[in-house]
C-alpha cells in the first residue's frame, strides 16, 4: 500500500483476507516516513498471523504510510524467519517480496556472490532482490533495473518492491503469477487477489504478463519490459465485500456448502437466455468450429479435475464426443495428441493454477481451441483461454473447494445438453426437459442440507477411523472421488477413492475388521453390481455407509449398515446432489477431529506454482 493511511494495518488486513490460501510464515516492511533517508522497517514471524500481528502490535509498532507484506507458503526452504519475505538487500536499497518460482536462482545466486552479495535464506527470492540491486546499481533507475531483471529470470513472478531512494513509489512487475493493483482516494493498492483489497476498493487494474508498474500515493504507470508506458483501464469489481466474510457460520467451509443452491441457481441463469435455453453466445463459441468438432479433452487439478471425470461420462453419454480427462501437470508434460477439431477445457477456480495454466499455453500451441471454466473474473486463464465460462460460485474462500465444484459441474452440463442438442442428439423437447431438471436441482440441494444432522451424528462416530475408503461405479465412480478427497484434505483421515469393480485388485487384501467403507450406489442399473461389493467387504470386517437413491433407500439397508438417501434426479445430474452429504461428512468429521477446516495444513487455496 502508499497512500494517506498508516500502511502497516491495511497491510495486515489484506494478508488476514488472503490467510485462507494458506501459508506458513509472515512479513511486512514499511518505511518510517517519506525522507530520503528514512528507515524501512522489516518485522518478520513464521507460523501464523497472528504472530505478527502480536509482534508488530497490530500494526501500530510499524509506522508510516508506504510498505508491502506477503504471506510465504514455503517452495526453496524451510518455513523460518529467515526465510520469510521481504527480502532486502546488506543496505536496504532494494526491498522486495515476490510470488512464483524464480528456476534459475541458482545460477543467478553464484554469479551475485563472485561480485560480492551475500547470501542468508534458501529461497530462490533472495536471488531475485540481489540481480534487481545489482542492475539498479548501474542505471540508478527502478525500471531499467527491474526489466534487465525480467530479461534474466526464469520463472514465474509477482514482485512487490520498495526502493530505499524512491520514498514516493512502490514497484511491481509480473510474469505467470496473479497480481492486480487496486486504487482508490486513500492510496494505491497491490495484491494476488480481490479478496485481499474488497474492503478499501473496487477499482482495480490488472496487469499483464511481463509488465510492470510504479505506483505513487496518487497515480499508477504502467509498462512493459521496454519500458514504454502503456494505457490500462480500470476494471470495476462485483462482488460484494459481505461473500467473502463468514456470515454467521462457524467455517467458511460450512458456509460455502450452503451456498451451493445459490451458486447452482445463479450459473444456470447466466447460461439460459430469455426463452430459456441455454445459450452460450456470449462466449462467443463458434458454431462453425462446434460443427466439426470430434474430440474433448477436459485437463485440470484437484476438484476441479475430478469435475472432468464426471465430465467425460456425461458429454459422452449425452453428446456422444469422445472425451479424455487429463491430469494438467501430466498433460503439460507430455506430448498430447491434439488433432485439428479438438476442444481442450480447462478448469479451474481461481484460474491461477499454475499446471492448468501451462496446460493451456501447451494446448493452444498444439493448435487446439480452449475453452475455460473458471470462477475467478479477469484471471490468467479466463483471459488466455479462446472461450471463457464463468461460474458464478461467488468468491470461495475455503481452501477445500465446494460451491465452485457444484458450479463447475453446472456449467459442464450446461456445454453437454448445448453440443449434444447442436449435433442432433438432443431434440428440443429433450433439451427443454434437462434444463428444467437443472433448475429443480437447488431446491433439491437445499433439501438434502437440511438433513445436515443425520450427517453430522455418523461423522461424530467415525472420527478415531483410521482408514476410509470410497467406493463406486460410474458417475458415482466420479463423485467418490470427490468425497475421498474432501475427507484427506481436511480431516487428515487415510482415504482412498476406487472404482468398485477394481476393489477386488488389490484394496481389497487392506480391508479389516472396523474399516470404514463408502459406497455410492445411486444408479439402479449398477445398483446390485455395488451391493455385491458391499457384502464382499462387509464379509471381510467392514462397516459400510450407502449412499443410494431415496427410492433404493430400503433395498440397500439390507446389505449396508448405514443408508443414507438421496433425492432423485436425472442420472447424469446425480453427482451434483450426491457430493454433498460427502462435503458436509469431511466438514463434521473434520469439525470433531479438530482440525483447521479452512485452513487444512500444508495446502493452498490457489496453487500458483508448481
Ligand atoms: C488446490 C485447492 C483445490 C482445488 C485445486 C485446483 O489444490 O485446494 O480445492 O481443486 O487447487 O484449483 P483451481 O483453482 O484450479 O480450481
Amino acid at each position: 500500500y502508499i497512500g494517506k493511511k498508516q500502511a502497516a494495518p491495511i497491510l495486515l488486513r489484506g494478508l488476514e483476507k488472503l490467510e485462507y490460501r494458506g501459508y506458513d510464515s509472515a512479513g511486512i516492511a514499511v518505511r518510517e516516513n517519506s525522507a530520503p533517508d528514512a528507515k524501512i522497517n522489516i518485522v518478520k514471524a513464521k507460523g501464523r498471523l497472528k504472530a505478527l500481528l502480536e509482534k508488530t502490535d497490530c500494526g501500530r509498532a510499524v509506522p508510516g504510510l508506504c510498505g508491502i507484506g506477503h504471506t510465504r507458503w514455503a517452495t526453496h526452504g524451510e518455513p523460518s524467519e529467515l526465510n520469510a519475505h521481504p527480502h532486502c538487500t546488506d543496505d536496504l536499497s532494494v526491498v522486495l517480496v515476490h510470488n512464483g518460482i524464480i528456476e534459475n536462482y541458482q545460477e543467478i545466486r553464484e554469479k551475485l556472490t563472485k561480485s560480492g552479495y551475500r547470501f542468508y535464506s534458501q529461497t530462490d527470492t533472495e536471488a531475485a532482490v540481489k540481480l534487481i540491486d545489482s542492475y539498479y546499481k548501474q542505471s540508478g533507475e527502478p525500471l531499467t533495473a527491474i526489466s534487465q531483471a525480467m530479461l534474466r529470470i526464469r520463472g514465474s513472478y509477482a514482485f512487490a518492491m520498495m526502493f530505499r531512494d524512491f520514498p514516493d513509489s512502490l514497484f511491481v512487475a509480473r510474469k505467470d503469477s496473479p497480481l492486480i493493483i487496486g486504487q482508490n482516494g486513500d492510496g494505491c493498492y497491490i495484491a494476488s487477489d480481490v479478496p485481499a483489497i474488497l474492503d478499501s476498493t473496487r477499482t482495480v487494474y490488472y496487469i499483464g504478463n511481463l509488465e510492470m508498474a510504479q505506483l505513487t500515493a496518487g497515480a499508477v504507470h504502467f509498462y512493459n519490459i521496454d519500458r514504454e508506458e502503456i494505457e490500462k483501464e480500470p476494471v470495476q469489481i462485483q462482488w460484494d465485500a459481505e461473500s467473502a466474510e463468514k456470515g454467521g457460520y462457524e467455517h467458511f467451509m460450512l458456509k460455502e456448502i450452503h451456498e451451493q443452491p445459490q451458486a447452482v441457481r445463479d450459473t444456470i441463469q447466466s447460461y439460459l437466455n430469455e426463452q430459456g435455453e441455454i445459450d452460450f453466445s456470449a462466449a462467443s463459441l463458434d458454431d462453425a468450429f462446434l460443427k466439426q468438432l470430434e474430440r474433448i479433452y477436459f485437463v485440470a487439478c484437484g476438484s476441479a479435475y475430478h469435475v472432468g471425470v464426471a465430465a467425460q461420462y456425461v458429454l459422452e453419454d449425452l453428446a456422444k464426443i469422445p472425451v479424455r480427462v487429463e491430469l494438467a501437470s501430466e498433460f503439460r508434460y507430455r506430448d498430447p495428441l491434439v488433432p485439428e477439431n479438438t476442444l481442450v477445457v480447462i478448469i479451474s477456480q481461481s484460474g491461477e493454477t499454475a499446471d492448468s495454466l501451462a496446460a493451456l499455453r501447451k494446448a493452444k500451441e498444439q493448435g487446439a481451441k480452449t475453452l475455460a471454466i473458471v470462477n475467478v473474473v479477469g484471471s490468467t486463464i479466463a483471459r488466455e483461454a479462446d472461450y471463457v465460462f464463468y461460474t458464478l460460485a461467488g468468491p470461495e474462500i475455503a481452501v477445500a473447494t465446494t460451491k465452485a465444484y457444484s458450479a463447475q459441474l453446472l456449467a459442464v452440463y450446461a456445454l453437454a445438453i448445448a453440443f449434444a442438442q447442436d449435433r442432433g442428439q438432443l431434440t428440443d423437447d429433450q433439451a427443454a426437459a434437462l434444463v428444467q431438471e437443472l433448475e429443480s436441482l437447488p431446491g433439491k440441494m437445499e433439501r438434502l442440507l437440511e438433513d445436515e444432522e443425520r450427517i453430522q451424528w455418523f461423522a461424530s462416530k467415525q472420527i478415531a477411523a483410521k482408514d476410509i475408503f470410497f467406493i463406486g461405479r460410474g458417475l458415482d465412480y466420479a463423485i467418490s472421488l470427490e468425497g475421498s478427497l474432501k475427507m484427506k484434505e481436511i480431516s487428515y483421515i487415510h482415504s482412498e477413492a476406487y472404482a468398485a469393480g477394481e476393489l477386488k485388485h488389490g484394496p481389497i487384501s487392506l480391508i479389516e475388521p472396523g474399516t470404514l467403507v463408502i459406497a455410492v450406489a445411486t444408479i439402479p442399473s449398477l445398483f446390485d453390481k455395488t451391493m455385491a461389493n458391499i457384502r464382499e467387504v462387509k464379509a471381510r470386517g467392514a462397516k459400510v455407509l450407502c449412499l443410494t437413491l431415496e427410492s433404493m433407500a430400503q433395498e440397500a439397508g439390507k446389505t449396508a449398515d448405514y443408508v443414507l438417501p438421496i433425492p432423485e434426479t436425472h442420472p447424469l445430474l446425480q453427482p451434483s446432489l450426491n457430493v454433498i452429504p460427502l462435503q458436509v461428512l469431511a466438514y463434521y468429521a473434520a469439525l470433531a477431529r479438530g482440525c483447521d477446516v479452512d485452513k487444512p495444513r500444508n495446502l493452498a487455496k490457489s496453487v500458483t506454482v508448481e
